[in-house]
């Protein structure tokens, strides 16, 4: 059964306050919603397995640890997942990045598919589906749909701002996955934005409107 993990760690909370603002502009939104990111996939990649290893320290031989090859797959939920991806690759530089991209249909705020592309050992790697929201969670459940699909068995989800609707849709359409959020807000709006949230994450990201 997948479970719910909100990080309430005291500089995930003190920046995601900053990207709340709208007063913060599109460079330090996208530089704190980087950062944010960095700090989530340090948290999350905490069960990662390790192996030991022996290496030769200046004084003398000793036993160590390593990675023990996991695969790693980051796949952001175009456009807005895009601003998580640096700040993980940060951490895990060997890891690969797949793409879906989805938006969502602003009168039935249903989610459509306009680009999928994934390494190919898509069977072999543990993927971390990224967004900066999860709403109606339309979008992320059509995502993990798309994965499953072709073949994923081992996925995580992560988001900064998650709504409890959002939760229980993800629950609902996956139970086996865990999902990682930085903070869970009240509600969604009468127009499917979360509440009090940050606003379009795309939009604040990339500067549109
Ligand atoms: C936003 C956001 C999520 C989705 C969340 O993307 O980045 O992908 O909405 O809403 P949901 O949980 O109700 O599906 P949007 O569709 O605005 O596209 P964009 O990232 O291209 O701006
Ligand atoms: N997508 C966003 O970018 N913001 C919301 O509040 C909901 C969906």
């Amino acid at each position: 059964m997948g479970k719910v993990y909100v990080f309430d760690h005291p500089l995930i909370q003190h920046k995601l306050t900053y990207i709340r603002d709208k007063n913060t502009g599109t460079k330090e939104f996208r530089e704190l919603v980087d950062e944010v990111a960095s700090l989530m996939a340090f948290e999350i990649t905490r069960d990662m397995p390790l192996e030991e290893v022996e290496v030769e320290t200046p004084v003398r031989k000793a036993k160590s640890k390593v990675l023990s090859g996991k695969k790693i797959g980051i796949v952001p939920i175009l456009r807005a997942g895009l601003g998580m991806v640096d700040g993980i690759l940060r951490l895990i530089p060997a890891a690969k990045v797949g793409h879906i991209g989805l938006y969502r249909d602003p009168e039935t705020l249903q989610p459509v598919e306009y680009y999928f592309k994934m390494p190919s050992d898509i069977e072999e790697r543990e993927f971390i589906v990224v967004d900066p929201m999860l709403a109606t969670g339309g979008s992320a459940v059509e995502a993990i749909n798309a994965l499953k699909k072709r073949g994923a068995t081992n996925i995580k989800f992560m988001c900064l701002i998650a709504a409890p609707e959002g939760v229980e849709a993800m629950k609902n359409a996956h139970p086996d996955i865990d999902i990682f959020i930085a903070a869970l807000d009240e509600q969604l709006n009468d127009h499917g934005y979360i509440v009090p949230g940050l606003g379009d994450a795309g939009d604040r990201l990339f500067g549109t409107k």
